[in-house]
């Protein structure tokens, strides 16, 4: 929105992102002379929690925009892209480089040189299954950009979920249970808007408990009145009883941020340690 424009070119930011004619016209009348990223559409194959189609456009539109954003006095500066929040499969980010190679290549080819690629975020943790390690990830990353683009590019990577996710534990308190059509399930204080937004994208959280027992298959849901309210269909735990506290795992991403008062439950409150 152009106020959020405004205020951030008064705080100095310079760079922003932009991929339409609308956007160009709001950058160059707010943030005069900023540095502007394309965002690129890229394949979010391989990756849990989609971004695509709400941002980026393909390469030849890219290039007219990059075109207007220079006439209209803005600095091409660089290309960018997100392959998908907790993409679990390398190979997406080296379709997404070489796409962002072959509009290189044509920004180049009509007179805008780009001297940056931002390689957004998607970098993955695991929850309930194993995943790619960084160290894999960011190797296949580096191997590419070197195939793709010319020495010296200035490469920006704006990981989210893996620098806080596995550093968040979750502690929620079963505050209910029920038997509905032989299923068991369980209501927990956290849910989906409160919390646990995620696993109505099919996050899959590792949950403990901290008794032993014969495992049960429990549906778990959050506290509230509403029907999406349930954030995992089959979870298998020793039986807790209400009052005994379930721990969610890996919970340090996009939990607190994305909570609301829905209903009148509280967030859950961060402790630091
Ligand atoms: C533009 C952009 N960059 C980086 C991130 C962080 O992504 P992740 O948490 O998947 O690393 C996001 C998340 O939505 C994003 O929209």
């Amino acid at each position: 929105d152009e106020n959020f424009i405004k205020r951030a070119f008064a705080y100095g930011v310079r760079v922003f992102v932009f991929d339409s004619r609308e956007e160009i016209e709001k950058l160059a009348r707010y943030a005069p002379g900023s540095k502007v990223y394309i965002r690129l559409s890229v394949s979010n194959d391989g990756s849990e929690w989609p971004l695509r189609g709400k941002y980026g456009v393909e390469v030849e539109i890219a290039v007219d925009l990059l075109l207007e954003a220079k006439k209209r006095g803005l600095d091409p500066f660089g290309i960018t892209f997100h392959v998908g929040s907790q993409c679990t499969n390398p190979a997406a980010w080296v379709k997404a480089i070489r796409k962002s190679g072959i509009l290189w290549n044509l920004a180049m080819t009509n007179g805008v040189e780009v001297l940056s690629l931002n390689i957004g975020g998607g970098f993955p943790i695991a929850y309930t299954r194993p995943v790619p390690t960084i160290k894999e990830v960011a190797g296949t990353i580096k191997d590419t950009i070197k195939e793709v683009f010319p020495r010296g590019i200035k490469v920006i990577v704006e990981p989210g979920r893996m620098i806080v996710g596995e550093a968040g534990l979750l502690v929620a308190t079963v505050i209910s249970k029920a038997i509905r059509d032989g299923q068991k399930w369980l209501y927990l204080d956290v849910g989906v808007f409160n919390g646990l937004m995620e696993t109505i994208g099919g996050i899959e959280y590792p949950f403990t408990v901290s008794k032993k027992g014969s495992l049960s298959k429990f549906v778990l849901a959050g506290p509230s009145c509403d029907g999406f309210d349930v954030i995992s269909e089959e979870v298998e735990l020793p039986e807790p009883e209400i009052g005994d506290k379930i721990y969610i795992n890996s919970a340090g991403a996009y939990t607190t941020a994305y909570a609301s008062h829905f209903c009148g439950f509280p967030e859950p409150k961060t402790i630091v340690t």
